[in-house]
């Protein structure tokens, strides 16, 4: 995979990442707690999610790499063994789940982006899909703020066209909702998140 000078990305499958589920771990907390995520996380409330990535026999975990340590990844799995609350609006389509593959977070410390990393980690995910299944889609979702939030930064920067020229489209008919405890709240919050989705194998988007 290309990477930048200085840095290594790996796909880890399967039973493979589970090594690595603890720094996946670190750098979500890290980098979500961050606009527009605003997750207050810590290793607890992380058990369940890598619980299910690890359950996941075809799941990929893909690692960046500065020396030995992890300094950004990215995650993917089939969408049949995604939590219900993920697959609920395609089960709603009468979708066949087995033509998605849900490509999860990417996270990368702030100092190593703009380097071509954030590339990288889709072109693995879509290399790791492609090995392992036979899905036509690639599908992932992004949190969905109101402009006028009261966290929103003056400078933020909206990923849309970043993931446009991945070769990605909106779906705004297609949300499904997550609960988390958030930097600006008591308790955990339901947050609606909104689904990109790009053809892996040529057929038109459903
Ligand atoms: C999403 C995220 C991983 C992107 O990572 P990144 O490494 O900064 O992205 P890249 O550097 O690969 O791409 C950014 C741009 O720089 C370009 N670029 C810069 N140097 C490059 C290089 N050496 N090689 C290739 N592309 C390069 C890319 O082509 C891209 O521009 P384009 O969209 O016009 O093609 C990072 O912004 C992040 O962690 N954000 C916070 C968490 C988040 O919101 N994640 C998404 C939801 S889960």
């Amino acid at each position: 995979m290309t990477a930048p000078p200085g840095i290594r990305i790996e796909t880890f499958h399967g039973e493979a990442a589970a090594p690595y589920l603890p720094a996946l771990a670190k750098l979500r907390v890290e980098v979500f707690r961050d606009w527009p995520y605003l997750y207050d996380g810590n290793a607890a409330s992380e058990t369940s999610y890598l619980a299910a990535l690890a359950r996941s026999r075809d799941a990929g975990l893909v690692l960046a790499f500065d020396g030995a340590e992890p300094v950004g990844c990215a995650t993917c799995a089939p969408m049949a063994d995604e939590n219900a609350n993920v697959t609920a609006p395609f089960r709603a389509q009468g979708w066949d789940l087995g033509r998605f593959f849900y490509f999860g977070e990417s996270v990368l410390r702030r100092s190593y982006r703009g380097r071509g990393i954030g590339v990288a980690f889709f072109a693995a995910r879509e290399a790791h899909a492609r090995a392992v299944s036979r899905a036509d889609f690639a599908a992932f979702c992004a949190v969905i703020r109101p402009p006028e939030h009261p966290l929103r930064p003056a400078d933020a920067t909206p990923l849309d066209p970043f993931w446009r020229r991945r070769g990605f489209t909106p779906r705004p008919d297609l949300t499904c909702t997550m609960r988390w405890k958030q930097v600006d709240t008591a308790g955990e919050v339901e947050n609606r998140l909104g689904f990109w989705l790009k053809s892996l194998s040529g057929a038109p988007l459903p």
